[in-house]
């Protein structure tokens, strides 16, 4: 709120690890296959992401702050080594309403990454508490109606780099569901951070 312009504007925010290309279009792909079998919709390719903070609405004239935090908590973070090794559904039981790509961690530094970004936003973002345990995960389809899962594992052989990290906005589409906006993208340059 502001003394004399009324509520400020809300921005629902987000920070995600985006996958690359090769992995976005494999799991683009696995999306597709279970929301055909679980009568669901695939996250389509472009909004394929791993959540590392969830924000939620956020007055927009804290992006600026929040966006500086965000560079400083990434500075000395390497691209992140991960593969996806099993689908699951989420919740896991009795019936789930995700389906969503399980991803390994296997330095703990997707964690770190997390955890770093999750302490730089708590003094910024009112009401934030970053999720603990942190789960590496990719949504890749939302089903219509509640669903059992069957867990399946996946091609772990290939190990994929991921070096970006995005701010995004998520904004009300037009027909409907939510477009997710970029704010400020962040690549992963650091080198010699010991984990
Ligand atoms: P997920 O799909 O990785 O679970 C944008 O809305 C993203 O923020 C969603 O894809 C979801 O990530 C995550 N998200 C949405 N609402 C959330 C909430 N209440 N708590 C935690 N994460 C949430």
């Amino acid at each position: 709120m502001t003394d004399h312009d009324g509520p400020a504007r809300q921005e629902r925010l987000f920070v995600a690890l985006d996958p690359p290309d090769d992995l976005r279009r494999r799991l683009a792909a696995s999306g597709a296959r279970l929301a055909a079998a679980y009568d669901g919709r695939a996250t389509p390719a472009d909004k394929l992401h791993v959540t590392l903070a969830f924000l939620g609405p956020v007055p927009g004239e804290r992006i600026p702050a929040i966006t500086a935090a965000l560079e400083a908590a990434c500075r000395t973070h390497r691209p992140v080594m991960s593969a996806p090794t099993t689908t699951a559904g989420v919740p896991r039981a009795p019936r789930s309403r995700i389906v969503a790509a399980v991803l390994t961690d296997p330095d703990g530094r997707l964690a770190a990454l997390a955890d770093d970004i999750g302490r730089a936003m708590m003094p910024l973002v009112q009401g934030f508490h970053p999720p603990s345990p942190f789960w590496p995960h990719v949504t890749l389809a939302r089903l219509r109606r509640p669903a059992v899962i069957s867990p399946e594992r996946t091609d772990t052989e290939h190990v994929f780099a991921f070096d970006r990290v995005t701010l995004y906005a998520s904004r009300s589409a037009s027909g409907g569901g939510a477009q997710y906006v970029p704010l400020s993208r962040i690549a992963l340059t650091g080198s010699d951070r010991p984990h």
